[in-house]
Formats: C-alpha cells, sequence, structure tokens
C-alpha cells in the first residue's frame, strides 16, 4: 500500500459528498436564449444551426412560452430582415414600425416580467453588412454611434429591458446612457459587449441572419483574438461609460478573458457562447460523436467557472430541461 495522508480521492467518493464542496453551478436562471426572428410567417430552418430556427412572430411567442415553462425568462432579440429594407446606413434599425420593436411590444404585452435583451448595431439591417455606416471602405465610428442611439432609443420606447450594443464603435455605451436617460429610460440596463473578437466562430449567426460583410472584415473595430490585455481597457471604458453588465465574446475559446474580466470588475459578466460554439457541439452530438446532454452541460459549466454571471446560449432551452431533470 501506497503511504499516502493526502487521497483527494476521499472527497470524491459519492454523489453526496461530491455535492458538499461542488463549487458552481448552472441554473436556468443564469441563461439569455438568443432567439432569431423574421417578418414572414412560419419558421425557417438555419442549415449550419441545426436546432435553431428562423421564427416567425407566432412562432416566436411559442418558443418563449416553452422556454419560460423550464425557467428561462430571459431573451436576446435577433432579426433577419429582409434585403430591401437594407440599405447603407442602415435607416430600418429604428422604425417603430419595424420587426425588433413589434416583437418586443407583442412579448411584453403577453408576458410583462419577461427580460427582453435586444442588439444593437448595424450589420441586420446594412446593405453592406458592417455593424456600423460604411464610406469608402471605412467604418465611420461617430456617424454610426449617433445611429445606434437612434436604436436603442427605438428599442426601448418598444418596452426592451436591457440594451446590448455589439458594434465596437467606441464611445457608444456613454452616448447611449444618455440618449435612454434624455429620452426618459433610465430604468433601461446597458448590457456592453465589452470583449468582443473578430472571431471565425459567428459564421453560422451570418447564415441565420445573412448579414456576412459584403467586403472586407470586421477586425478595424472588433478585437484581435491574440489580445487579453487589451480587453481590460475596454472594460475600463464600459465601466465609466455606465455600462450595467459586461460581456465577453465567443465564450469557450476566451475563458481566460472571463476570468480577468470577473476578477477586475464588480459589474455582473456575461459571456456568449456563440452560434459557432453551438454548430460545432451539434455537429459532433449529430454523429454519435459527443454525448449531448454531457457535452452540452459541460460547455456551460465551464463558462460559469471561469467567472461568467450570465451565458447567453443557444442551448438555453435545452440545457434548462436538462437540470430539470427531462
Ligand atoms: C452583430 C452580432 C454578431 C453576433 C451577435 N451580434 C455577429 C457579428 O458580429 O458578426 C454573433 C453571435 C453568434 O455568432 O452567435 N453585431
Amino acid at each position: 500500500m501506497l503511504d499516502l495522508i493526502r487521497r483527494p480521492r476521499r472527497n470524491r467518493k459519492s454523489e453526496a459528498i461530491r455535492s458538499f464542496h461542488r463549487e458552481t453551478f448552472l441554473s436556468p436562471a443564469h441563461f439569455i436564449y438568443p432567439l432569431f426572428i423574421h417578418a414572414g410567417s412560419g419558421t425557417q430552418p438555419i442549415k449550419s444551426m441545426p436546432g435553431c430556427l428562423r421564427l416567425s412572430l407566432d412562432a416566436m411567442m411559442k418558443e418563449v412560452e416553452e422556454a419560460r415553462a423550464e425557467g428561462v425568462n430571459s431573451i436576446v432579440l435577433f432579426p433577419a430582415i429582409a434585403d430591401k429594407l437594407k440599405s447603407s446606413r442602415g435607416e430600418e434599425c429604428y422604425n417603430p414600425e419595424g420587426l425588433v420593436p413589434e416583437a418586443i411590444r407583442r412579448l411584453k404585452k403577453q408576458w410583462p416580467d419577461l427580460v427582453v435583451t435586444t442588439d444593437v448595431a448595424l450589420d441586420p439591417y446594412s446593405s453592406d453588412g458592417h455593424d456600423g455606416i460604411v464610406v469608402d471602405g471605412k467604418i465611420l465610428n461617430d456617424e454610426t454611434v449617433e445611429v445606434l442611439c437612434k436604436q436603442a432609443v427605438c428599442q426601448a420606447q418598444a418596452g426592451a429591458d436591457i440594451i446590448a450594443p455589439s458594434d465596437m464603435m467606441d464611445g457608444r455605451v456613454l452616448a447611449i446612457r444618455e440618449a435612454l436617460d434624455e429620452a426618459g429610460f433610465q430604468d433601461v440596463s446597458i448590457l456592453a459587449y465589452t470583449a468582443k473578437y473578430a472571431s471565425a466562430f459567428y459564421g453560422p449567426f451570418r447564415d441565420a441572419l445573412e448579414s456576412a460583410p459584403k467586403f472586407g472584415d470586421k477586425k478595424t473595430y472588433q478585437m484581435d483574438p491574440a489580445n487579453a490585455r487589451e480587453a481590460l481597457m475596454e472594460l475600463e471604458l464600459d465601466e465609466a461609460e455606465g455600462a450595467d453588465m459586461v460581456m465577453v465574446k465567443p465564450a469557450g475559446p476566451y475563458l481566460d478573458v472571463i476570468r480577468r474580466l470577473s476578477e477586475a470588475t464588480p459589474l455582473p459578466v456575461a459571456a456568449y457562447q456563440v452560434s459557432g460554439e453551438y454548430a460545432m457541439i451539434k455537429a459532433a452530438c449529430q454523429n454519435g460523436w459527443l454525448d449531448e446532454r454531457r457535452v452540452v452541460l459541460e460547455s456551460l459549466i465551464g463558462i460559469r467557472r471561469a467567472g461568467a454571471d450570465i451565458i447567453l446560449t443557444y442551448f438555453a432551452k435545452q440545457a434548462a430541461r436538462y437540470l430539470n431533470g427531462k
């Protein structure tokens, strides 16, 4: 026999003992469920995201009802906008009769306690497929921020609870805070995409919305995947500009950034398990290469263990079902 004083396995010997000292928990209360919506009727499959659909507003209502039944009471909306409504300045993004405001009104009428988050950025509305206004191949910062403020106020007017700017323009958090306050929306929160990387993992999302850039890439505004210290500067700015919550995106390949941000800020930290992370797990599970239930929950607990309070995930309803023992 080995002469060992410390045998860590004694603390793993049964589920009850393991439960004594489990450090991290997952609950449907941690999830924000991203939903793709479109103005037509019925649902449309998204090829690179099996299990996710583009939803009509009726189908969206049904999906939210099902998610709430599992304890997921928080969603974020992403609109697929018809080509004919797209333009280089993305004016449709602040049309009060547009798809997103209409969806928010329907949701809040039915469920006033549902937490509705909206994305602020031009890409779904931009004929260039960029998050900002493009002139001569350049993405204009300050001109874009003006439009984003109109978009944010329009969403707040429709009843959004949380505004989530995903555009990565400089100074947009402060500008949106001031625009919201001026319009009387002091209670509407800002969830800033603080460390949003120029990631290849957004590919399936861009399929879902047909929003891929028409030229170039997003590297002049989204962050370089090689950098973590730069995320601390973005954090400092977003805190100073009045963000209520901050986000790291993607999640799985950036757990170190989640850890660094969560240690550096008292604000709640969100992490976005993005479309490509979802697609990878789904594809492997559909091939029978991974055990879906266990892998989905492990991918999420890892994000929580890294320091995320909130997780945006396409698995929200499915994972909640697992957590509810189904
Ligand atoms: C748009 C936006 C993107 C995502 C969320 N908001 C795509 C992008 O920046 O190109 C990606 C989400 C995902 O991949 O699941 N500003």
